[in-house]
């Protein structure tokens, strides 16, 4: 013991020793390509590394370097999801485990120098895509989210710096003034550094109840609020007449979860949000909603409002803009335009000129169906860009429904057909609406990697039909006399059986859950339903009163104890809400309803808004027929671009990590993960050798038993 922490001591020593003589050497630090010092590989959230060490001939040779695993994962707690992209500053990998706590590791060897835990033993709930680095005046930050705090960690030495905030760390709870519902907020995003502030989004709930997403920055010494910008204005603010007089007291969402991109010169943040809630039901936000869907440019020293872009008017699909936007130079006509190029759940992808936010690709509003549920007002037109063409499918024609057999393709036609569709942006009914795509995308939070030199996008894309059907439910869910477990039943086929599937079998990616109640604990369950965990909603405020019931399902128990409540007993009142939700589309054997492609890699060349190529992305080995190219798959994470020529991706839940040929889509290299790496990689070098490291997610049939960061470089 002693020993250690000697042994430990001396490390951090030696480690601030190295850094302080880096850092003495140069004051203010210019983010190049061949560094990944933040998320997503600079402020400008391009996915790009000017390295070009490993390269489209040697490429074959790579092999892991090292593995890093975090050891605070408990065995028996098995985080799906781990999407953390890590960033690198003088040598050191900074990272945080699916379990949350941060790790600061030496990057050419994977060893550990020093760990923080933010919650100090307690779960960390939902995921977390990485860490923001700052310094200054000789010293450096790491900030970090846990639960709904922002913390500010030494660097160097791994602990609070506890001249920020209450002793390391400030609440990021949006202040209750003048609303009725807790404003409970949490990150899955890091935030982003401009001079002495830290920019932040923030992931809130999704059902009715929710916070407003405020964006928010914050000194990076003291933790003082330094501005705050409403995305859901309040009176007298521009955007406040784009909703119902009162709207701005109880709508909550609008929220920037996905990440900003900064223009350092200009000083202007790039600010994507997310769907105003209800996700799919806006008859209590009738107007178009600002500044829900849109990219804000707001100027990042003072949260001053630049120009905004609506993406979607009136959102009742849930389409968030679902990643930070890539800081583009387009070429027209002889002219270089700085535009920002912004990926969306639609498969649109709208460029616009970065200092007005007019479109530098032509976009054209185009009139759309209204709505069928009472009370309920869609918006009458949706933007939709003419170039480039988008990147996912947008609709089901007959050659699109998946053949496994005749009797399977006739079944699948008369699903489809039964659902209402006329196009994207058809509203959700009482009956089902076909979304395609669905709210998984289309684009998802990796976002798109952007060749700098080349001017092209590359951008990986889901292919998930969905279907939207409204029902009214009651909030009091015990009509009659009901025993716990039936209520609790009822609870999870309204909102939790499309993804967990009927018999809590698990469908996809969402897992089993029919041994729950053995892995976890009560409070571990109720936990997750009410935190939410990557894909998994919140559902804080519709589980109020149901636990017993919900816990006694999960588990098989209950089943004749009765469910009493006599405050939601009484509780008359309903809510419209889509059952269906983020489920996904498929056969009666549970197998995709369309043809493959289900995931894709697209090329796009933005001055001219061509595609250059388009490729399936992953395999599922289920469904290729002979001498068919791959289906593609479900996908989360994105690709890197490099000076080297090649994009690599993760993202697949066939667990690869690909390299292909950035000039033609060819596959140059492939290596079976331990699990998936749904994550973007990080590229970058020391003592001129290059590495690529991507995050790995516990495997689906749990073959290992953690997650963690592999990073693979050229023989040594
Ligand atoms: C939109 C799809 C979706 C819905 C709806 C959903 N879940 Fe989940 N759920 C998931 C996913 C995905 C995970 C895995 C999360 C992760 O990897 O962090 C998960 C994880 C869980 C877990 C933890 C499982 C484990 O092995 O650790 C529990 C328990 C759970 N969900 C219960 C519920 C209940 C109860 C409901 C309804 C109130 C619900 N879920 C609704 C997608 C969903």
């Amino acid at each position: 013991m002693a020993i250690d922490f000697l042994r430990h001591l001396a490390k951090i020593t030696l480690f601030a020793a190295v850094l302080l003589t880096v850092i003495n050497g140069c004051n203010s630090r210019n983010i190049s390509y061949e560094s990944w010092e933040v998320y997503k590989g600079g402020p400008e959230a391009n996915n790009y590394s000017a390295l070009d060490q490993i390269n489209k001939e040697n490429v074959q040779e790579i092999e892991v370097a090292w593995s890093f695993y975090p050891e605070d994962e408990p065995e028996d707690f098995k985080f799906w999801k781990y999407e953390c992209n890590p960033i690198v500053v003088d040598g050191v990998m900074f990272l945080t485990s699916a379990w949350r706590q941060l790790y600061a590791i030496d990057a050419s060897s994977g060893k550990e120098l020093w760990s923080f835990d933010p919650l100090e033993g307690k779960r960390g709930g939902g995921v977390l895509r990485g860490v923001t680095y700052w310094e200054g005046n000789g010293e450096q930050r790491i900030f970090v989210t846990a639960g709904n705090r922002l913390y500010s960690v030494d660097a160097i030495t791994g602990k609070a710096d506890d001249e920020f905030g209450y002793y390391g760390k400030i609440n990021l709870d949006i202040p209750q003034e003048g609303r009725t519902e807790p404003g409970d907020v949490k990150l899955s995003t890091p935030g982003i550094i401009y001079q002495d502030l830290i920019i932040l989004g923030c992931a809130v709930s999704e059902s009715s109840g929710a916070a407003p997403g405020y964006v928010r920055a914050y000194n990076v010494r003291s933790g003082e609020l330094a501005w705050t910008f409403h995305t859901i204005p309040q009176p007298g603010e521009f955007g406040y007449d784009s909703w119902p007089e009162e709207a701005y007291q109880y709508a909550g969402g609008a929220n920037n979860w996905a990440g900003m991109s900064l223009d350092l010169d200009r000083g202007i943040v790039y600010v994507p949000t997310g769907s105003p809630t209800y996700d799919y039901y806006g008859a209590d936000r009738l107007g178009s909603n600002l500044f829900g869907n849109c990219l804000i440019a707001l100027n990042a020293a003072t949260g001053a409002y630049k120009w905004h872009y609506q993406t979607v008017h009136h959102d009742i699909w849930d389409y968030d803009l679902p990643t930070a936007p890539n800081l583009v130079t387009i070429k027209q006509n002889g002219k270089s335009i700085d535009a920002v190029a912004q990926p969306t759940k639609m498969g649109f992808l709208f460029v616009l000129d970065r200092d007005t936010g007019t479109p530098v690709l032509p976009v054209e509003e185009r009139a759309v169906p209204s709505s069928k549920i009472p009370g309920e007002q869609a918006w009458p037109t949706q933007p939709f860009p003419l170039k480039p063409k988008p990147f996912a499918r947008q609709a089901i024609t007959e050659q699109d429904i998946f053949k496994l057999s005749n009797e399977s393709y006739e079944y699948n036609k008369r699903i489809i057909n039964e659902l209402w569709h006329e196009g994207i942006f058809t509203p959700t009914n009482h009956e089902g609406t076909l979304l395609i795509p669905g709210s998984r995308g289309g684009a998802e939070w990796g976002g798109g990697a952007y060749d700098v030199e080349k001017g092209v996008l590359f951008i990986n894309s889901n292919e998930s039909p969905e279907v939207g059907k409204m029902e009214k439910v009651s909030r009091s869910m015990a009509e009659g006399r009901k025993t716990l477990y039936q209520t609790g039943k009822k609870f999870y086929l309204t909102h939790c059986a499309t993804c967990h599937g009927d018999e809590k079998k698990g469908i996809g990616v969402n897992p089993d859950l029919t041994d729950i109640g053995q892995q976890r604990t009560s409070q571990e369950i109720l936990d997750i339903i009410s935190m939410g965990s990557s894909i998994m909603p919140s559902f804080t405020t519709l589980l109020d009163g149901y636990e017993e019931a919900i816990l006694a399902f999960l588990s098989e128990t209950g089943k004749s104890q009765v469910f009493e409540n006599p405050e939601k007993d009484q509780d008359t009142t309903t809510v419209t809400l889509n059952t269906t939700a983020h489920g996904y589309l498929l056969d009666s054997l549970n197998r995709p309803i369309i043809n493959p492609p289900w995931g894709t890699l697209s090329a796009i060349d933005l001055n001219t808004g061509d595609y250059l190529w388009k490729i399936p992305l992953g395999n599922d080995l289920r469904y290729q027929q002979p001498g068919d190219p791959p289906t593609g798959i479900e996908n989360y994470g994105g690709p890197v671009v490099t000076a080297g020529g090649l994009v690599f991706i993760a993202a697949t839940i066939d667990s690869k990590f690909r390299a292909f040929d950035k000039e033609n889509g060819a596959l140059l290299w492939e290596t079976q993960l331990p699990g998936n790496g749904l994550a973007n990689p990080a590229v970058y070098e020391i003592d001129g050798r290059q590495y690529v490291s991507i995050a790995v997610s516990i495997g689906e049939d749990f073959n290992h038993t953690k997650s963690g960061m592999v990073t693979f470089a050229l023989p040594e």
